[in-house]
């Protein structure tokens, strides 16, 4: 198939044009550069069915050209991460919510499936836990900017559905902490990024809070099978699926996990979120995933432990980060 990845120089979705190029598929990233970079895809550049195209995807010329002869869109091109959601929560809302909201009508006006990518941040503090997707969703008040983030995916999910009424082929995945070789330590599951990147320093591992706040992490390719189902599944249209792992794990826990799979030795401190991120940020204490609506539609399941996981992500941070 010819397929378009908008954010595709990114983390998840340089994974996911790995894993389409070597599935037999012809892609074509769109990606303006913002929080991705090309580095990501050095092991694929040469590819002889790999198109970048560097752009931004609210631009229509842009779009209209990058939608030229693709038959299905994976849509990962956002603002992400908590750092650049708080340094600029004007801008995070106008990329995700116009950005989705344009592939989505060329994608209408061309009759093309899309899967969108959103997040685990929809969630919210919760309602209750493992969430399911029809769920309720419990979000923080519009004055702390942190809920910017979760309120524009939420719109995409919307937006998504809305069309999906209308006929679209469209799917929905909610990523829980997605984390592999060249997570962005500026980026979503940053806590692994951070963490490894302090091992790897010597330094002690900041964990913010208590560290009892529990979280669910999916290694990257595992994130990217769930991924290529909910895209390319009939069964999947209309839908929006959890894709995390069920395994769920305080802060605290993952940071001697860390230490053990690392090696080193090094402290632990923590550090108030105050301190951190400001006077009034607030945080999810749990997030963990119900993850039969995909088992069940999907067949899909994670299948890389958090060991094993952790074990190959800090090979590749040990061996190839480039800071
Ligand atoms: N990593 C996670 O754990 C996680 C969790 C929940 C949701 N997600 C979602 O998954 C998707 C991919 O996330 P990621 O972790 O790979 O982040 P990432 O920042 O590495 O990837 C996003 C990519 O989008 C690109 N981009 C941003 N604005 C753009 C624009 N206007 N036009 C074109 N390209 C643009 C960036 O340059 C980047 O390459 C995002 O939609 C994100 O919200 C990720």
């Amino acid at each position: 198939m010819r397929v378009l990845v908008t954010g595709g120089a990114g983390f998840i979705g340089s994974h996911l044009v790995e894993r389409l190029l070597s599935d037999g598929h012809w892609v074509r990233v769109l990606d303006d550069l913002s929080g991705g970079r090309l580095e990501n895809l050095d092991g694929v550049r040469n590819h002889p069915c790999l198109q970048v195209v560097i752009g931004d995807v609210r631009d229509l010329a842009t779009l209209q050209a990058a939608m030229e002869g693709v038959e299905v869109v994976f849509h990962l091109a956002a603002v992400v991460g908590v750092p650049r959601v708080l340094a600029d929560p004007l801008r995070t809302i106008r990329v995700n919510v116009e950005g989705t909201e344009r592939v989505l009508e060329a994608c209408a006006e061309r009759g093309i499936p899309v899967c969108i990518a959103s997040s685990s941040e929809v969630y919210g503090k919760g309602v209750r836990w493992p969430a399911a997707e029809e769920d309720d969703l419990r979000l923080g008040s519009p004055t702390v900017s942190r809920w910017a983030y979760a309120v524009s995916k939420l719109l995409d999910e919307h937006l998504a559905m809305s069309w999906a009424r209308r006929g679209l082929r469209v799917s929905v995945v909610r990523y829980f902490n997605v984390y592999g070789p060249r997570v962005d330590p500026q980026g979503y599951g940053y806590v692994i990024a951070r963490f490894m990147d302090q091992a790897l320093r010597g330094e002690p591992l900041t964990v913010y809070g208590d560290g009892r706040q529990t979280r669910s992490f999916i290694y990257v390719s595992d994130a990217v099978e769930g991924t290529l189902r909910a895209g390319l599944l009939p069964a999947a249209s209309g839908h929006i699926f959890n894709i995390g792992h069920p395994e769920e794990i305080s802060i605290l826990a993952l940071a001697e996990r860390i230490r053990v799979v690392t090696g080193r030795q090094v402290p632990i401190r923590f550090l108030s979120f105050s301190e951190v991120y400001g006077p009034g940020f607030e945080e999810a204490p749990r997030r963990v995933p119900d993850v039969s609506k995909a088992r069940v539609l999907l067949g899909f399941e994670a299948r890389v432990t958090l060991d094993e996981g952790l074990q190959r992500t800090w090979e590749w941070w040990r061996t190839c980060r480039r800071v």
